[in-house]
C-alpha cells in the first residue's frame, strides 16, 4: 500500500462517454463492425456531428440499437486534425499496431501473423462504425445510421457482420465471462486497496482517458491549446494551465480479426485423445482454463454459491498447476495475482529459499517477473464473433473446412503498452511465461519459435512433477487484420467532427 495522498477525483462523466466502456451491448445481440476511410471530410464533419451515438448513461429502459464510433491516428489527419491536436496521443496508437517491426514481433505478428498477410490495418483505415441491434433490428438501425450522407462523406472499406452473440466463441466455449469491475464511484482509491490478494476491482483510470488510475495517477489523456479552433467544446485539462482535454471520458480501443481453425483445433484434441470424447473436452478444457460451460479448473475457493460460471476465484490454491495448467489461456491473459504473486516475497520467501523449504515452482526462474501484479494489465473485453457456427462434432466430420470464422477481438484500455500489449507480448506470446518454457498460449500461439525458443507445446502439470507434455501444436489462430483506435468521449467527438465540418 503506498502511503502517497490520493489525487482529486472528477465524477466520471457518463454522458460524455461511449456507452461501450461501460456496456458490452449483450443484449443487442445483433451487430456490426464497419471500417471507412473519408472521402469528403465537410460531409464526414456533418455526419459525425448528428450521429446518434451512445453514451454510458443509463436509460430507464436499455436502448434497443447502439451505435459507437472510435478513429485511426490516420483518420483523424483525413478529419482535418493537426499536429497541434493529435501529438498528446499515445505513440503506439499514433504509429498503429503493424507500425514498427519490433512491435509486430512483440505481438507475436510474424509468419503467418505478419502484417503484410493482413486484409486490413490502422494505417489505410479511418473510423470504425460499431452497429448493434435487439434481434431482427439490425439491417434496419443500418439503413438508419448509414444514410446518404454518411456514403458521400465516408468509403466502406471493409465490413465484419457478426454472429448473433449467444456468448460462446468459435471453438465453443462459454466467453465474456471475466470482466475487471470497475469502481465507477471512485470509492476506492488504490492507496487503500488491500493489494496483498488479488481483486478484480480496477481505478475508472484503467480504462478511461484523464481519470484516476492503479497508479494513483491520473491516465495521460491528448491536450492542447485553446488556439486550436473548435477546441471550445473540449473540457479544461486538469492539472494543467489553460489547455484543453481531448482525450477526457474516451479510452483507447483494440481491435484484432483473429480466424479460428475449428476443424483444426478439434482434430488436433482428438487425435491427442485418441479419440476419446471425454478426454477430448478435458484436455480443450484444460488449454482454455474452463470446462465449455464456463465452469473454472480450480476449485472455487471464493464463490459459496458455487455458480458453474464463477469467476470469483485466484490461483493462490492451485501454485503448482495441479487443477488448472499454468499455461493454460485464462491463467495466461490474467493470471489473478496480487502485488506480491505468491504471497511468501521478502524477508520470509529469502528465508524459506534458504532453509531449502521453498516450492519447487517458486524457484523456477523468470516466475515472479512474468507474473507481475495484475492490476496494471486488465483489459475490458467487447469482442464479437464472426463466420457460421460449427460444433466440435460437426467439426471433427470429414471433409469439415477451416472457413472464414473467428473472433473480432476488440479490448479498451488506457494504456496500450502496459495493458493489451503487455498481456499479448509478456503473458500470451511468451515462451517463458510463469516459469514454463517452449510453450505459448495454448490457444492463441503462433507456433512460431520466439527469439530461437520454441513456443508450440503445451504442458499439463501433474502432482508427480512428471508434466503431460504436448508437443508441436498446430497454429488455431491467425491475425487477418488489426488496429488502434481512439473511442473518443462525446464532446471530443464534437470536436473532431468541427474540423471536417464547415460549421467550425
Ligand atoms: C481467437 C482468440 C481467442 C479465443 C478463442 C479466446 C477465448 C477465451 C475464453 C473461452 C475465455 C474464457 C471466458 C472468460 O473468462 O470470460 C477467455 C478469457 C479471456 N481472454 Fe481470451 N480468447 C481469445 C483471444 C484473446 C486475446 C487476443 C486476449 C488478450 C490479448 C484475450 C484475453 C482474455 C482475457 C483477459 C480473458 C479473461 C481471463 C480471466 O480474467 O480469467 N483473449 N478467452
Amino acid at each position: 500500500m503506498s502511503n502517497a495522498p490520493d489525487i482529486p477525483t472528477d465524477a466520471v462523466e457518463f454522458d460524455d462517454m461511449q456507452g461501450l466502456i461501460r456496456f458490452g451491448h449483450g443484449a443487442l445481440i445483433e451487430a456490426e463492425f464497419i471500417l471507412c476511410t473519408v472521402k469528403d471530410r465537410t460531409t464526414a464533419g456533418t455526419w459525425l456531428r448528428n450521429a446518434p451515438v451512445t453514451s454510458a448513461k443509463t436509460l430507464d429502459a436499455p436502448p434497443d440499437t447502439a451505435l459507437q464510433v472510435a478513429f485511426t491516428a490516420t483518420g483523424l489527419t483525413a478529419l482535418g486534425l493537426t499536429d497541434d491536436a493529435t501529438d498528446g496521443f499515445a505513440y503506439p496508437y499514433l504509429s498503429g499496431m503493424a507500425g514498427e517491426e519490433s512491435r509486430s514481433r512483440r505481438l507475436g505478428d510474424t509468419g503467418a501473423n505478419a502484417p503484410d498477410k493482413w486484409g486490413w490495418n490502422d494505417q489505410a483505415t479511418h473510423v470504425l462504425i460499431m452497429l448493434y441491434a435487439r434481434k431482427g433490428g439490425l439491417s434496419g438501425w443500418k439503413d438508419t445510421v448509414l444514410n446518404a450522407t454518411f456514403d458521400t462523406a465516408f468509403a466502406r472499406v471493409h465490413s465484419f457482420p457478426t454472429r448473433p452473440n449467444d456468448g460462446t466463441e468459435p471453438f465453443g466455449f462459454r466467453d465474456g465471462i471475466s470482466e475487471p469491475k470497475i469502481d465507477w464511484k471512485n470509492a476506492h482509491p488504490p492507496s487503500k486497496h488491500g493489494r496483498e490478494e488479488f481483486s478484480n476491482q480496477i481505478s475508472p483510470g484503467e480504462v478511461v482517458l484523464g481519470h484516476r488510475n492503479e497508479y494513483n495517477a491520473r491516465s495521460a489523456s491528448p491536450s492542447l491549446s485553446p488556439s486550436v479552433p473548435g477546441s471550445e467544446v473540449l473540457a479544461d485539462a486538469p492539472d494543467t494551465d489553460g489547455l484543453r482535454d481531448l482525450g477526457r471520458n474516451g479510452s483507447y480501443l483494440v481491435f484484432r480479426q483473429l480466424n479460428q481453425d475449428v476443424p483444426g483445433f478439434w482434430r488436433y484434441l482428438d487425435t491427442a485423445t485418441q479419440g476419446d470424447p471425454n478426454r477430448r473436452n478435458a484436455l480443450a478444457a484444460k488449454m482454455v482454463g474452463r470446462q465449455m460451460d464456463g465452469t473454472p479448473l480450480v476449485h472455487n475457493t471464493r464463490d459459496v454459491a458455487g455458480s458453474p460460471h464463477s469467476n470469483d476465484f485466484t490461483y493462490e490454491d492451485d501454485v503448482d498447476g495441479l487443477s488448472c495448467p499454468l499455461g493454460a489461456h485464462i491463467r495466461r491473459a490474467n493470471p489473478r495475482t496480487g502485488d506480491h504473486p505468491h504471497h511468501i516475497e521478502g524477508r520470509f520467501a529469502w528465508l524459506l529459499s534458504t532453509l531449502g523449504f521453498r516450492r519447487r515452482r517458486d524457484k523456477l526462474p523468470g516466475r515472479h517477473d512474468l507474473v507481475a501484479s495484475t492490476r496494471f494489465h486488465r483489459l475490458v473485453r467487447r469482442g464479437r464473433v464472426y463466420g457460421s457456427r460449427i460444433s466440435p462434432e460437426d467439426a471433427l466430420k470429414d471433409g469439415a473446412a477451416m472457413g472464414e470464422r473467428g473472433l473480432l477481438f476488440v479490448c479498451l484500455c488506457a494504456d496500450i503498452v502496459r495493458q493489451f500489449e503487455f498481456v499479448q507480448n509478456a503473458w500470451i506470446a511468451s515462451p517463458k511465461f510463469d516459469g514454463l518454457t517452449g510453450e505459448a498460449d495454448p490457444l492463441l500461439g503462433s507456433r512460431a519459435p520466439i527469439s530461437g525458443v520454441p513456443s508450440d507445446g503445451f504442458s499439463i502439470q501433474k502432482a508427480d512433477g512428471v508434466p503431460d507434455r504436448h508437443p508441436h501444436l498446430p497454429r488455431f489462430v491467425t491475425v487477418k487484420g488489426g488496429g488502434y483506435f481512439f473511442l473518443p468521449g462525446l464532446r471530443a467527438l464534437k470536436f473532431i467532427a468541427s474540423r471536417g465540418s464547415k460549421e467550425v
